[in-house]
């Protein structure tokens, strides 16, 4: 049990769309400097929980609480980066080069129409060095493949100096060197940075020995303070089938 004020405080949330249910009855708090990966089958509605913590779909009943506010009075959106699901299908003719795109990352801690400043261009550059995409700067974003600008999204999301990170799959597309690398820079921004971590994979083994807490979501959410053990339960092995076990196996755990 924990006191402080979550960052997200989701209440008894469920969605329909049309006469279909895809979050039911979801009650679960996300605290500062947590490092959460969630979890569950394809369909199961990860992205679509992750946009309505979001404000980006609204709830059927229930609410979000983002820093103890309702959505629609919290203002301060530069604490969080999104690396959306899929951020990567950007119109191949989209004019800008993953410079432009970056360095966009920085807007909403600006307003729209102000110019860029010393700072911005710093942090910029740092974030793209950081994902290894600063050699790729003035290429435009149609020449870039997959891999390159998933890398340059994520560069993006972290370009604004976020106290948030929320990653809906990233590291599809994503060669197995420049994962193994962006691991390691997601343990480096947690633990140095005190960066709190939300991540959507299906690669959860690669980051169990990271994750503070596990959310497994199958329209309801289960959510589990041990991940370690968790990934080797039952209950996972149920809602995320045949995939918990290789998991299992992989990291070698027991079986409960
Ligand atoms: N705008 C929408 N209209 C109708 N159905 C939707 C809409 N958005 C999502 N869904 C449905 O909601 C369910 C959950 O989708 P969601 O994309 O959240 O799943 P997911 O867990 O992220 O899956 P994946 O692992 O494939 O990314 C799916 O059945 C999907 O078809
Ligand atoms: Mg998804």
């Amino acid at each position: 049990m924990r006191f402080d004020l979550p960052i997200f405080d989701v209440r008894n949330l469920s969605l329909n769309i049309g006469n279909h249910t895809i979050l039911k009855k979801i009650t679960l708090q996300i605290f500062k400097g947590e490092y959460v990966a969630i979890i569950g089958p394809n369909g199961g509605g990860k992205t679509t929980f992750v946009r309505t913590l979001l404000g980006l779909q609204k709830p059927t009943v229930g609410e979000v609480l983002i820093y103890g506010k309702p959505l629609e009075a919290f203002k301060e959106w530069e604490k969080i980066g999104y690396v959306p699901q899929r951020a990567t299908l950007i119109d191949k003719n989209f004019p800008a080069t993953a410079h432009d795109i970056v360095k966009m990352g920085r807007l909403p801690k600006k307003g729209f129409f102000a110019f860029y400043t010393d700072e911005d261009k710093r942090k910029t550059e740092e974030a793209m060095k950081k994902m290894n995409v600063w050699r790729l700067k003035d290429r435009l974003v149609g020449e870039l493949s997959g891999g390159q600008r998933q890398r340059m999204m994520i560069a993006r999301a972290l370009a604004s100096d976020p106290s948030i990170l929320i990653l809906d799959e990233p590291n599809t597309g994503v060669d197995v060197a420049s994962q193994k690398v962006f691991y390691d820079l997601l343990r480096e921004l947690h633990r140095n940075d005190g960066i709190t971590v939300l991540f959507i994979t299906h690669d959860i083994g690669v980051i169990a020995d990271d994750i503070t807490k596990l959310i497994t979501i199958n329209q309801s959410a289960q959510v589990c303070n041990d991940p370690k053990e968790a990934l080797s339960c039952e209950s996972v092995s149920e809602l995320y089938g045949i995939e918990a076990h290789l998991l299992a196996n992989h990291k070698k755990v027991k079986s409960c």
